[in-house]
């Protein structure tokens, strides 16, 4: 379960987030709309405490693991993409190669590549990015703008994605400035004058 308390948030003196309160519970796909510049970002990166808020709190449970995909991920470039998301799960000692293998597959994309990510697409760069989000089954997981550049197909899978990890009962919150089609979501807010309202 995540719970936001009326977080607010501003980079100098322009306000950005005024006062967002949010809860989340297992099983819940949540969607957040918004126009660019709105702050969706900014909300994420307060959840997964790559920013402080200025006000307010963030809580979950302490068994939790947060996942997300935050604007355009990094990876070691002159890597292949199993290298990549290897160390990124080695990190946190939560590697798993068959998870990741069959994740890698479901999107069309090789598992044993050598081609370094530099050489990767904006959409297959995307998926890996979605990928690595949820390859250590977190149970908190915050995907920004997700299908950004993906093709139809891939849409598809992200679509079978989403209602596989509803099942699993995790905790799902997609931002982005519209509505991805095909997706029953369980909350439609929208993050709006630095306040998230029922879209
Ligand atoms: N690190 C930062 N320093 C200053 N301003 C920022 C910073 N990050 C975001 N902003 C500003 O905060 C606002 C919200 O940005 P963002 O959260 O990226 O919006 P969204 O993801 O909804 O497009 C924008 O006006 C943006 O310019
Ligand atoms: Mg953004």
């Amino acid at each position: 379960m995540l719970k936001i308390n009326h977080l607010a948030k501003a980079f100098k003196h322009t306000p950005v987030l005024t006062d967002v309160s949010l809860q989340a519970e297992p099983g819940e796909l949540i969607h957040i709309a918004g126009e660019n510049g709105s702050g969706k970002s900014t909300l994420f990166k307060i959840i997964t405490g790559l920013l402080t808020a200025d006000h307010g709190t963030v809580k979950h449970d302490p068994d939790d693991v947060i996942g997300a995909l935050i604007e355009n991920p990094g990876f070691l470039e002159f890597e292949n993409v199993m290298t990549n998301l290897r160390f990124l799960a080695e990190l946190n000692h939560r590697f798993d190669a068959d998870r990741i293998k069959a994740l890698l597959t479901q999107f069309h994309l090789d598992p044993a590549s050598r081609q370094p990510v530099s050489k990767y697409s904006v959409g297959m760069r995307q998926k890996v990015g979605i990928i690595q989000a949820i390859m250590e089954n977190q149970t908190v997981i915050l995907l920004d703008e997700p299908t950004r550049g993906l093709d139809p197909d891939s849409i598809h899978q992200f679509i079978n994605l989403m209602t596989t990890l509803k099942h699993e009962q995790k905790t799902v919150i997609v931002a982005s400035h519209d509505h991805v089609a095909g997706l029953d979501y369980d909350q439609s807010l929208v993050l709006k004058d630095g306040q998230l309202a029922n879209a």
